[in-house]
């Protein structure tokens, strides 16, 4: 073992999309965040690909681990545990990380850790503002989740309030930007079209917070609704023979994602009495649901945590600052014979 006087040395691996993360920690110190993405060669297909991402893997794991190690300035056998993402995700995408996991921690002859890519998303906060509040209310906001979480202890479980009942807030953003013309992954170009756009231009759905809709899916999302809204919006004025102000089209639909976000977040934290809440996910960069989280959160004495961007979006640091606090907390760690399991539950923080 490393010396644990600063935190136990972790290296963590994410393979569950289109990124190859590998990153290193020592405690909630960050060492090292590789990232190879795979996102050019999916663009022209308006999506990831899965077994275009799973070659990617392949071809990223070892070169990404090399840049990580030389970043970090350690060697392989210095680490005291390997961390990997073994769901949720794409399966043949996590069966390469978790492959090279096993690999990694039967050579070295050091732990392996199979952790829920959610929690870790939780977690990386931790290597930027430092302890998680306990409790804290996560909200995961990505192109493949949507949820709502009540978190005791990341490495205990965590408590599902809500989640999407469709498309993510992520696929949702991906899936406007292209009715827009706009490049995959769609996310960054409707924030940054949205900026000089009027948010209050169209006045588009807000999906589950009817008074009929909010006994049943209080803390539950829905973006299929507004999606087609704009879908539909967009047609008309195309049959119209009208331009579309595609500004103002990325700002209010920018507007009705972020208002439901916050809105549903600060009701979950108030009706939990949680006073701090965590944004994470790819969506989590957006610039308006930032501003619009800090301002509401303000107004009712709730503090938001957002990780920087680089740290928002899929990485390996993330994996590994799980890994480190499961580590320093003293909690079991995988079997070698550990399964890549693609609807891997919330509740399952380590495999
Ligand atoms: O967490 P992430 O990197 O991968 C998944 O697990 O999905 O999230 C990617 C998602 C994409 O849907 C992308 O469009 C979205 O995050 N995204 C954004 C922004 N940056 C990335 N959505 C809105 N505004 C952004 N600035
Ligand atoms: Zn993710």
């Amino acid at each position: 073992m490393s010396s644990l006087t600063d935190g136990p040395l972790v290296l963590g691996i994410e393979t569950s999309c289109d990124e190859t993360g590998i990153g290193i920690v020592r405690g909630h110190t960050l060492l090292a965040d590789a990232v190879a993405s795979s996102v050019e060669e999916h663009a022209r297909f308006g999506g990831v690909v899965p077994e275009v991402a799973s070659r990617a893997h392949l071809e990223a794991m070892v070169p990404t681990l090399e840049r990580a190690c030389e970043t970090a300035g350690i060697r392989l056998q210095d680490v005291d545990a390997i961390a990997v993402t073994s769901g949720p995700g794409l399966a043949g995408a996590l069966l390469v990380g978790v492959a090279a996991a096993k690999a990694l921690a039967l050579g070295l002859g050091k732990p392996l850790y199979g952790v829920n890519h959610l929690a870790a998303h939780v977690a990386v906060d931790q290597l930027e503002h430092g302890p998680l509040p306990e409790p804290c209310l996560a909200m995961l906001v990505s192109g493949g989740h949507s949820s709502l979480l009540k978190v005791e202890d990341v490495t205990v479980g965590v408590d599902p309030l809500g989640a999407t009942i469709d498309d993510a807030a992520g696929e949702a953003f991906d899936k406007v930007a292209r009715l827009l013309g706009l490049p995959f992954p769609g996310g960054p170009h409707i924030d940054k079209a949205a900026v000089s756009g009027n948010s209050v231009a169209i006045d588009f759905p807000r999906g589950l917070t009817a008074r009929r809709d909010l006994e049943r899916h209080r803390f539950d999302f829905s973006f299929s609704g507004l999606k087609t809204s704009v879908a539909r919006w967009v047609e008309a004025k195309q049959r119209a023979g009208e331009t579309v102000d595609v500004a103002d089209v990325a700002a209010s639909f920018q507007e009705a994602v972020c208002d439901v976000l916050t809105r549903k977040a600060l009701d979950a934290a108030v009706t939990h009495g949680i006073e701090d809440i965590l944004i994470g996910g790819g969506v989590a960069a957006n610039s308006r649901l930032r501003a619009m989280a800090e301002e509401r959160a303000a107004a009712k004495g709730i503090r938001v945590r957002v990780p920087r961007p680089g740290l928002c979006t899929d990485n390996g640091a993330m994996v590994a600052a799980l890994g480190a606090e499961l580590v320093a907390r003293g909690r079991d760690a995988s079997s070698l014979d550990l399964p890549a399991d693609s609807s891997q539950p919330i509740t399952t923080v380590v495999a």
